[in-house]
Parts: C-alpha cells; structure tokens; sequence
C-alpha cells in the first residue's frame, strides 16, 4: 500500500497534458469484442482500471497486445463470452462487456456488479434496454445470463430518477450495432465519452445517427470490421488540473482541455472569479490563472448528466468551496450520497454540513495539513489538491484510488511546482494512521 505525503502551500505553475479519457477508453475496449478484426487503441491511459480490462478481455480469449504504454491492439477472434465474478466484482465498469457480447455472440454470462462507495450502482436500465431488443434475462447465483438469440432493433427509453445512465447508454449501442433492425435510443447519455465509442464504432461500420445527442438512431448492421482509434482527452483530469490551480493559485496551461466539454465548469469558475482561457491558436489547451490576492465568490452547484456540471469534479469543487469565503451550496442529483470526501475536509479544518444531497460549505480562510483517508478516485483527487493548497503537511492513505483513475498525477503536480511524495505506507508515522 502506498500513501501520498504532501507538503502545502505552494502555488502551481507551468504546463500539464492530459490522458485519454478513462471512461471513455473502457467502454471501447469492450467494443472490440465486436469484431474478429484487429483494434489499434491509442491515448489509452496507462491506469490500473484499464490494465485490468485488458486482463479480462484477455481471459474470454482476446489477443490482447500492449505496443506502448498508450497504445494497445486487440483482436477478438474467438471468445468465451463469460465475464466472471472474481472480475467483475473489482471493476463495475466491466459491465459495459455485456452489449458487444449479446451482439455478436447472441449471450453472455456475467456477474452482477458489486456495490460502490459513491452510491447504489443499479443496473435496472441497461436490462430494461436489453429486454427490450429481444434478450431473454436470467439472474442466477449473482450471475446474469443472457440469451440474445433473437435479438433485433426496438424502442428504448434510458431516462431514469438520476438522468440518463453513461454506461447503460454505451452498452445498448453496443448492443444495437448487430441486432436486425433500427434501434432509437430516446434519453441517450450524451457524455463526450459516449461520443467518442459512436465514433470508433462508425469507423468500425457501424450506423449511427444523432451522434452527440440525447436521441441515438443505430441500423444494425451483419458484421463489423477492426479499427485504429484514438481516445478523446480526459475532461475530469484536465478539470482537476483547474480547479487545482483554482485552490493553490498560480498560472498553469492545461493541455487536452477542451472548452466545449467543460463548459459548465468554466461557467462557474468565471462567477467564482477565477480566470480561465482557451490557448490562442490552440483550441485543446484552456490556461487558468488565480492571483493569490484574488477574492473568490461562493456559490451553487448541482452535478447534472453532461452537458451539467459533472458529478466527477464535485469532490474537487468542494475542496475550493472550503476555502472560498461566504456560503456554498454543492447539491448532488447524480449520486445523491457521493461525499465521502466531507469527513476527510472536515478533518483538514472544513465547515461542510450534509444535508441530504446537499453539502453546505462555509468558507474558511485555509485548511490546514492531515492524515486523511481516500474513498473512491475522486475523492482522493479531492483530498490531494486540499493538502496543495493547505498550510503544513498531508498524509493521504490508499491512494490505490486514485491511481484507477489519473496517470502519474504526483509526477505531475510536482513539474507544475507542488510537493507531492508518493511513499510506503510503513513510511506514514504510525500515531497519523487512523481507521476510516
Ligand atoms: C459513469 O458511470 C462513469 N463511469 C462514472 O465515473 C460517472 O460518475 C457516471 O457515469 C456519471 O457521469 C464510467 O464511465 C466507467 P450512470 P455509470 O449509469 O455509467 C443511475 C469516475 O469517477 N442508474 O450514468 O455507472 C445511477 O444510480 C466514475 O470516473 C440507474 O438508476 O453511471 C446514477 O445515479 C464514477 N439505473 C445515475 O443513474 C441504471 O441502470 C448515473 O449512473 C444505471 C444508472
């Protein structure tokens, strides 16, 4: 185990580039089950969560090859469509495998995701999708078992108490891509991540209209041909890097931001008071600028399905909520329970109360250092930039999180100027360690 020690109080500066997007580079290593052909995947994300996809894929029976540490090639030529428990259960987004295995094989067998920090994780919508084109579904000792032997185009609608669901959403165009007929996907997730599967998918043959939007049209199509394809940049890092640069001030270039899908972000920075700019001449770059003597303005956010604020920059917003004077008010509408990060703030000197799927942030002048504990990938992300912009020192345990989700992150806040060491959990002084 590993822990990150963090010395505060020093501004970022300088240039960071981000990866490619996780949650978007999961769904389209599932998509290549799709084809016998081969798929070259690039700006794929060196991150533990992507590594184990490959893991699995690789043990259904894919040819799974690393050519460098951000660009693999799969090949799907023949496949046990079984996802097992031992899998599935470490990583819920293994479920995304379910879509491409009814369509090209007509079923599949998978376990049952397991449960998450974050929040119950349902799955009750891509079922209702599945059952929808024709899947039969059988839910057997915590495994589902699918027979799509039928399956065909139909009418589905993905709207749900929460919004729309992402993976639901990537699921069942993977699904539709090789069913007979036109499947219209009403309440689609038009997250860009979701997009850029579309994308692969068309260069693999597939048919699909109203890319981008909340209303998908897919024609299914007899066989899929293997693609070269590179990942979109990761938005929740390069949003991260801003709202890190936001709490530590400091000038720092974001490269892989892209303004249009971060745009309710920079909305609420600008209101906030913290300058942001898309790079002349460089539309994927965004610089961000915070004087220290700059006084922030508090404010209101609520998480949203895109193009809302993202529920994945919600930890994060919160860590400069806690030092923005004034009263704020974070209201989570995707995942109402998703602040397991408050009780660690609150130990590095944050006034946050909960209520409900609020969180009532009262600014305080500056947070200071703690041994503090990570819950989920963002929450750790949350708790790091904390410790960047607190006075003394930060300890931040299992910090296994955070590497599911962000390559290299200590390495590169410390070329933008923090002081982040990444140690041996027996490195920790044992009267800091403290039981969540
Ligand atoms: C994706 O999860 C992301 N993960 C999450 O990112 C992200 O927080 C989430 O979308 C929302 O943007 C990946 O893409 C791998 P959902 P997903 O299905 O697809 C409810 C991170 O930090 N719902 O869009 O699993 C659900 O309970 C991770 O990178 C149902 O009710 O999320 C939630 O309240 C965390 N029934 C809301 O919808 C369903 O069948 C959104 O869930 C499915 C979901």
């Amino acid at each position: 185990m590993e822990v990150f020690r963090i010395l505060g109080g020093t501004p970022l500066n300088g240039e960071v580039q981000v990866n490619g997007a996780k949650n978007a580079a999961l769904p389209i290593f599932a998509a290549t089950l799709l084809t016998s052909e081969p798929c070259t995947i690039e700006n794929v994300p060196d991150l533990s969560d992507i590594r184990f996809m490959g893991e699995i894929l690789e043990s259904m029976g894919a040819s799974v090859v690393r050519k460098s540490p951000n660009t693999w090639q799969i090949q799907a030529k023949s496949i046990d469509p079984v996802a097992p428990y031992e899998q599935v259960r470490k990583m819920r987004a293994s479920i995304c495998l379910m879509g491409p295995l009814v369509s090209r094989f007509k079923r599949a067998e998978i376990s049952l995701p397991g449960g998450c920090v974050i929040g119950p994780r349902p799955i009750d919508l891509h079922l209702k999708g599945l059952r929808k084109l024709g899947c039969k579904i059988d839910i057997r000792s915590g495994y589902l078992h699918l027979d799509a032997s039928s399956l065909h185009g139909g009418r589905l609608f993905l709207g749900g108490r929460h919004g729309s669901t992402v993976t639901g959403t990537s699921n069942l165009i993977m699904a539709a891509v090789l069913a007979q007929g036109t499947t219209i996907i009403d309440s689609a997730a038009c997250e860009p991540e979701v997009t850029d599967l579309c994308r692969m998918l068309v260069s693999m043959g597939a048919k699909i209209d109203g890319i981008g939007s909340h209303e998908l049209h897919i024609h299914g199509v007899s066989e899929l041909g293997g693609c070269t394809h590179s990942v979109l940049p990761d938005r929740i890092e390069a949003g991260t890097y801003i709202l890190g640069t936001a709490l530590a001030s400091g000038d720092v270039v974001i490269h892989g931001a892209r303004d249009r899908h971060l745009n309710s972000l920079l909305d609420k920075l600008e209101q906030i008071g913290v300058e942001t700019e898309t790079v002349s001449g460089r539309p994927d770059s965004i610089r961000v600028t915070r004087r220290s003597d700059v006084h922030l303005n508090p404010t209101d956010i609520i998480t949203l399905p895109f193009p809302g604020f993202p529920t994945d920059l919600q930890a994060q917003m919160s860590s400069l909520m806690s030092v923005t004077p004034g009263l704020s008010i974070i209201t989570e509408r995707v995942y109402p329970h998703r602040f397991m990060h408050v009780p660690e703030l609150q130990r590095m000197g944050a006034d946050i109360a909960i209520e409900g799927a609020s969180a009532i942030i009262k600014g305080v002048g500056q947070l200071s250092g703690a041994p503090v504990m990570a819950s989920d990938l963002r929450a750790s992300a949350a708790l790091i930039l904390a410790g960047i912009a607190a006075k003394g020192e930060t300890w931040v345990q299992r910090i296994y999180h955070l590497d599911r989700g962000y390559e290299n992150f200590d390495k590169k806040l410390c070329q933008l100027g923090a002081n982040v060491e990444r140690l041996s959990a027996k490195k920790m002084p044992s009267s800091l360690q403290h039981d969540s």
